[in-house]
């Protein structure tokens, strides 16, 4: 009933001509594969024009991996919404645990960001997760909760279909430490309540992906969990091999 997902998020890795190869590889590694397994590559802003160029017609999708939280104007470094959308970008990551503890990024600038990615078409990829500290204090359902309603909660039903949510445990991103599969099934049916709670019926067909050190080999029991739909993944999407290997994994 819900779509399967496999996204990669390369993060600040690759060069264009290292990124144009990595893009290759994936495209090899399906090509005459049909799959129900919906994939999607986010990509650093100055690969998405070639790497669109290479997975056009693939149903492999593109995404970026943050938007500006205004339209367009006097923002110096930033890119757009309506930029992502004209280069070719499906989807977009928003709300990565690395942009809200890196660079500031707030749930009140998300729901802007989230607003206007809507408006261009664009999917979003919606980034929750706790820190260690948090789930060692027991807060990890209510710091999760908070992120989804404060930003999620300002989408009506019919927007909030389309939106992919990934739950990522801060302390298990790139860090070798995966949640068990116990614990991302136990996050993602709490999120999908959550989301029940507003949304009614929708919630159900909203795909949820796990995020955090996931790769070929754990991938198979975290995607086995009802509610665990696929996956967003940073380190293992950066070898086309790993990435493919995990999609395979449902
Ligand atoms: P990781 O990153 O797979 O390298 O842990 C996941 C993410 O941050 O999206």
């Amino acid at each position: 009933m819900r779509t399967k997902i496999v996204a990669g998020n390369w993060k600040m890795n690759t060069t264009v001509p290292e990124g144009v190869e990595l893009a290759k590889n994936v495209l090899a590694g399906i090509s005459g594969k049909p799959s129900d397994v919906m994939l999607i590559l986010g990509v650093p802003f100055t690969h998405i024009t070639k790497v669109g160029e290479i997975i056009s017609g693939s149903g492999i999708g593109l995404a970026a991996q943050n938007c500006a939280d205004k339209e367009s104007g006097a923002y110096t470094g930033e890119v757009s919404a309506s930029m992502l959308r004209s280069a070719g970008c499906g989807y977009v990551i928003l709300g990565h645990s690395e942009r809200r503890q890196y660079y500031g990024e707030t749930d009140e600038r998300l729901v802007a960001k989230l607003a206007l990615a809507m408006k261009e078409g664009l999917v979003p990829i919606f980034c929750v997760g706790e820190t260690l500290e948090q789930r060692e204090a027991g807060n990890h359902f209510n710091v999760v909760e908070s992120q989804v309603r404060n930003v999620l909660f300002t989408l009506d039903p019919v927007h909030a279909a389309s939106v992919i949510v990934a739950y990522e445990p801060v302390w298990a991103i790139g860090t070798g430490k995966t949640a068990t599969a116990e614990q991302a099934q136990e996050m993602h049916a709490h999120i999908r309540k959550v989301l029940a709670s507003k949304f009614g019926e929708v919630a159900d067909g909203m795909s949820i992906l796990y995020g955090g050190s996931c790769k070929p080999s754990n991938a198979k029991e975290l995607f086995a969990r009802p509610d665990i739909d696929g996956g967003l993944i940073g380190g293992a999407s950066l070898k086309a091999e790993d990435f493919i290997s995990i999609a395979k994994s449902f």
